[in-house]
């Protein structure tokens, strides 16, 4: 099938059978189908080579297709792939030490899924579970996920609005706001609910002594803290987990994209003993997954973690995530009027734009000129660049190039319709 027949193909396809309004907006927007992946680079149907700096919302800390965790994988393959479920995992239980190695304060014991809203809603079960209580707390412009639960934390309304009544007893507070924070907290709470730096609702970080303040306002009244490090985490900001930046530890954490080494979809949700005490004590099976804990997941996740244990990658994330955000700073100063805002840490980094249309010109324009990207889901002013953690210098000059380039095109046919 040559080029143009595949896309039809695929195109008419999802127009039927998947999306139909979603395939309209994505052919509008001139996006391929996508046929090859390897480190930092996608490929699509016509061959054309695209720097990813949408990393898939964060799930290619490691790459694309990084060969230790397919070596893992086709390794895992010729022994077996999914649980038998009557017998134990040798991989769950690696990756589970390994995460309670990893993982700080006392976070121990895993439940493993398969996505990042399996991993919150399996949190906020455990909250609810350990604590006795109903009240939960979340922040605005959160994005925890889209099962009923995690919807009912994730903080845009355009979201949750034709899902309601969605979960009850769910409070938002504005992000960032610690006064706010501690009024919210009381002795019915059973947990607040966080993104170390918000992903979808625009690469927002904490600011600083936000995350100490809630660990503070949880104890205070005996509520959980859950950090979701679904984005942020796995050496993403340039820390093993976001949250290290504060030296913060939460009572669960969730994690998910990149801890399946980009190769498998892998989410975890990691508490303290206590906490599993108090959900499973009396029935080990309270929660459960049949596809989650698998042995080929798990071996993905076991050499993803190994191999960001090494450290390097951690380092060029911060080491790189500074060069960018530098350069797009210096960017930013020849289109004031334009660009708003330039923020970030590590390769976790948000550009926000004065307007809405500026960045949906700039997304076409940017992956016209070979580098892709996309905006936060809970703010489409924000474009959001997460490319995978062993992006070189030269990648990160030619994502500012590109990007400076996109950007002067915009202002010029900014200038022709004013
Ligand atoms: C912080 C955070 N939590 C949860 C999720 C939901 O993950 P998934 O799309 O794998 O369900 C996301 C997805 O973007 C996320 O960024």
């Amino acid at each position: 099938m040559d080029a143009d027949a595949l896309y039809q193909d695929v195109f008419d396809k999802y127009s039927k059978y998947i999306n139909p309004n979603l395939a309209r907006l994505m052919g509008f927007a001139g996006f391929g189908v996508e046929t090859y992946g390897e480190g930092c680079y996608i490929f699509d149907h016509e061959g054309r080579k695209y720097l990813d700096c949408l990393g898939g919302y964060g799930t290619f800390a490691l790459g694309h297709r990084n060969p230790r965790v397919i070596a893992a994988v086709k390794d895992q393959l010729d022994h077996l792939g999914l649980s038998a479920k009557a017998f134990f995992t040798k991989n769950a239980a690696d990756l589970a030490e390994k995460l309670a190695q990893l993982t700080p304060g006392d976070l121990q014991v895993s439940f493993f899924s398969n996505s990042g809203t399996e991993a919150v809603e399996a949190a906020l079960k455990f909250a609810k579970a350990a604590t006795k209580r109903v009240k939960i707390v979340s922040t605005n412009g959160s994005y925890h996920g889209k099962t009923i639960g995690a919807l009912s934390t994730t903080g845009r309304e355009k979201y949750r609005k034709k899902f309601e009544p969605l979960m009850p007893g769910v409070s938002f507070v504005d992000y960032g706001d610690v006064d706010a924070l501690i009024a919210a907290i009381d002795d019915q709470t059973a947990c607040f609910i966080v993104e170390p730096i918000q992903g979808e609702g625009g690469i927002i970080v904490a600011p600083d002594g936000y995350l100490k303040a809630a660990r503070e306002a949880c104890d205070k009244q005996g509520a959980l803290l859950i950090f979701d490090e679904v984005q942020s985490g796995l050496g993403r900001a340039g820390y093993m987990f976001a949250c290290e930046y504060e030296g913060v530890a939460p009572d669960i954490m969730t994690l998910a994209k990149s801890l399946g080494g980009g190769i498998m979809p892998l989410g975890a949700t990691v508490m303290t003993m206590a906490i599993y005490d108090a959900v499973f004590g009396d029935n080990p099976m309270a929660h459960t997954s049949t596809f989650g804990g698998n042995p080929l997941a798990c071996r993905a996740g076991l050499a993803a973690l190994e191999i960001l244990e090494e450290g390097e990658l951690i380092e060029n994330s911060r080491v790189l995530g500074l060069r960018m955000l530098e350069g797009f700073q210096a960017i930013q100063a020849l289109y004031p009027d334009l660009l708003k805002e330039v923020r970030g840490r590590g390769l976790m980094i948000g550009v926000e734009f004065t307007m809405d249309e500026v960045g949906e010109v700039m997304v076409g324009l940017l992956m016209k000129l070979g580098v892709c990207v996309a905006y936060a889901l809970n703010n489409p002013r924000v474009l959001r660049f997460e490319p995978p953690l062993m992006i070189t210098a030269e990648q990160v000059d030619f994502a500012l190039s590109v990007f400076e380039e996109a950007m002067q095109e915009t202002a010029e046919l900014l200038a022709v319709l004013a």
